[in-house]
């Protein structure tokens, strides 16, 4: 297992292109399961979860070839042959879970292991689950799998959510389209991702409305075909760069990056008295003066300020000049960078979903530990602003989710490198 070695350099300068979003491309990925044509996903991140996504579509009998150094995923599921989703590449993704719909819908049966994924909080799939049992799909919970059927097809419902849920979202979406009738989903997610889904979907010849809203209505077809589609930019990789020259006080521009994408974020950047300018290219961030100002943030669900972006922000906020609240709405458990912030001298108090953050002059470098995706990047985005070397372990968990992050940042001047533990 590698580590990362991060040693405050100054302020980083430059440009940081921003990949494809991973989490639109786990969606995406599993739609080839509705089409015997194929699909072909442009622009796609190269990082591990897109492969075990491929290893997983590939089990159930997909073809998918990664080309142009892994930009480019051309996949074709004509012959899906097997449909049983098994834990040992369930559990290392909970994303897994986006293939149930999809094979439900196209045979009318699946077999898909409860999954696993990223430890910050329960994260079950009821919703996922109730979502298809309003279509018609029968479901059985059997030795930690999914046992689901459709005898005769699903049908077309009208659904809502309890709560926004991502996740279930895009796999009743995914369902709908080639379910019996008309499907209405209430409270569905509105994140970008989503749309993205929608828009490849409509390519494929699926009929939908409303995405981008909470209310989406989908018109279930016979079939869907093939279709090529540019993945989204990544919107948390966008505001995770665009943090790095607030956090050394450097100047950045984050290639394909649009406001729209972030807008609550760069909202709160604002407060916290950061300038961003939208340019023809990205967006070009700097920190206006020389140090931020402490700002609250609650995280919510699209348009709201990301859950993925809450433990680079609270690096930010460790050395603002005042004190702020942090509260996390979405996951239970998402504030275990708190105690590896700590350890570089930041001074924050976690009680249940809040934590207050109060800032210091300048963190310390130290050896940290990487807890999951987004805690790791914190702690990389923390180490590029401390005082002398941290040291970033079981990075395992960055590779998931961040493309070549040492190029990146190394290319605006950082000093980081990647070694082996
Ligand atoms: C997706 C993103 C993840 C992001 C999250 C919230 C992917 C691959 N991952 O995760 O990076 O942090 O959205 O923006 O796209 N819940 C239930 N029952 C369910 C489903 C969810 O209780 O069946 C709860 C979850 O525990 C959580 C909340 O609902 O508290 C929101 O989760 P959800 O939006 O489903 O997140 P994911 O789709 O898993």
């Amino acid at each position: 297992m590698d580590k990362i070695v991060v040693t405050g350099n100054g302020p980083l300068n430059g440009q940081i292109p921003i990949a494809g979003a991973k989490n639109a491309c786990l969606t995406l990925m599993p739609a080839t399961l509705l089409s015997e044509e194929p699909l072909t996903l442009t622009n796609a991140p190269r990082l591990s979860d897109i492969k075990t996504m491929s290893e997983l579509l590939a089990s159930l009998g997909a073809e998918v070839s990664s080309l142009q150094d892994g930009q480019v995923l051309a996949m074709s599921s004509h012959d899906i042959h097997n449909h049983k989703a098994d834990y040992d590449i369930v559990r290392k993704m909970r994303a897994s879970i986006l293939v149930l719909g999809p094979m439900l819908a196209r045979d009318g049966h699946a077999v898909v292991s409860l999954p696993g994924g990223c430890a910050i909080g329960a994260r079950p799939v009821d919703l996922h689950l109730k979502a298809l049992e309003a279509m018609g799909a029968e479901l059985e919970l059997r030795d930690g799998y999914v046992h689901a059927k459709a005898t005769g097809g699903l049908k077309g419902a009208v659904h809502e959510f309890p709560f926004v849920s991502v996740g279930a979202t895009e796999n009743a979406l995914m369902a709908a389209t080639l379910a019996k009738g008309t499907t209405v989903l209430k409270t569905a997610a509105r994140e970008p991702e989503i749309v993205d889904l929608a828009e490849c979907l409509i390519k494929m010849g699926a009929q939908i409305e409303g995405h981008g809203t909470s209310e989406i209505t989908i018109q279930g077809v016979d079939r869907l075909n093939g279709a090529t589609h540019p993945v989204v930019t990544d919107r948390i990789e966008l505001g995770t760069y665009m943090l790095a020259p607030v956090i050394t006080g450097g100047e950045v521009e984050c290639l394909g990056g649009t406001r729209a994408l972030v807008g609550a974020f760069c909202d709160k950047l604002e407060e916290a008295g950061v300038a961003i300018e939208e340019t023809d290219k990205g967006l070009k961030v700097r920190r206006a003066g020389d140090l931020v100002k402490a700002v609250n943030v609650t995280t919510e669900p699209f348009p709201g300020f990301p859950t993925d972006l809450q433990a680079q922000m609270m690096a930010l906020l460790c050395t603002a000049d005042g004190t702020s609240v942090l509260e996390e709405k979405i996951f239970e458990n998402r504030f275990m960078h708190a105690p590896e912030l700590i350890r570089m001298g930041a001074e924050i108090d976690v009680q249940g979903g809040l934590a207050t953050v109060t800032g210091v002059k300048r963190l310390k470098g130290a050896p940290v530990m990487a807890t999951d995706l987004r805690a790791s990047v914190s702690l990389i985005l923390a180490g590029l602003a401390a005082e002398g070397e941290t040291v970033v372990s079981r990075v395992y968990h960055l590779d998931r989710g961040y493309e070549r992050v040492e190029e990146k940042l190394g290319a605006c001047g950082a000093k980081i490198e990647r070694l082996p533990e």
